[in-house]
């Protein structure tokens, strides 16, 4: 059976005031232990996370490269460990669209992150452009497909996928949960065929995308949404009360 999980997704946002204060916030509340309760700052309060998260609240990296050496302004996979870190967020849209990340990039990111003992949260999902062009599943098999390439089956046990409809993030306007369900089912089935169905039984599979508390019910009802990667909402109290509806 899939473990819960909610990641908050911080992006470059930020100071160490306001990550303190909500680290407070969150150590005020008791988070069960049978969710995955994940809080991704930018890069640089991740040391400060480290050392003001309490268990079980767990700290993800947001990125990372998969060499060291001389590649300015990365942060490599070592380093990640280095301060305690256990996850990191790959193949995010922005890292996608923005940055121009390819599937190969971030298939050996996500193969040597989970060959060095790291729990990664694989990002996928399509453009407003692909939904209507009825391309959906096309794009997310496509993604899928990258890093099912480089991964054994017993490396699948090292990763969440984490569905974010492009169209839906940080607008405020989340998928509708059918659409939601939808995609996240296709991703199971695919992680089926193409995995084993014993890796697609138990894989944690997230919505993200303008989840807040408004509409994290009815998301959460759906069978394949197995928790939520969250942005706007998880940098401030609300994420808590994402987390009540979740568990
Ligand atoms: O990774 C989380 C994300 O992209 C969703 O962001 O702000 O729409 O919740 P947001």
């Amino acid at each position: 059976m899939p473990r819960l999980f909610l990641g908050g997704n911080h992006k470059c946002t930020g100071t160490i005031g306001s990550l303190k204060t909500l680290l407070a916030q969150f150590a005020e509340k008791s988070i069960p232990e049978d969710i995955d309760f994940v809080v991704a700052p930018s890069m640089m309060h991740l040391p400060l996370a480290v050392e003001e998260a309490k268990a079980p609240i767990q700290i993800s990296a947001q990125n990372c490269y998969f060499k060291k050496g001389a590649f300015t302004g990365e942060t490599n996979i070592e380093q990640i460990k280095d301060i305690g870190l256990e996850w990191v967020i790959l193949g995010h849209s922005e890292r996608r669209h923005v940055f121009g990340e390819s599937h190969e990039l971030i298939a050996t990111k996500t193969k040597t992150a989970i060959e060095a003992g790291l729990k990664v949260i694989y990002c996928v999902g399509e453009t407003l452009e692909e939904k209507e062009a009825g391309k959906t599943e096309e794009v997310c098999a496509g993604q899928l497909e990258a890093i099912g390439k480089v991964l054994t089956e017993e490396q699948w046990k090292s990763v969440v996928i984490a569905v974010e409809p492009v169209y839906a993030i940080g607008t405020g306007v989340a998928a509708t949960p059918e659409s939601a369900q939808s995609t996240n089912a296709f991703c199971r089935k695919w992680v089926s065929e193409h995995v084993s169905a014993a890796i697609a039984k138990d894989i944690s599979i997230a919505y993200g995308g303008s989840v807040k508390p408004s509409n994290a019910e009815e998301l959460s009802r759906q069978p394949d949404i197995d928790g939520f990667l969250v942005g706007g909402a998880s940098t401030s109290p609300a994420f808590l009360e994402i987390m009540e509806i979740l568990v």
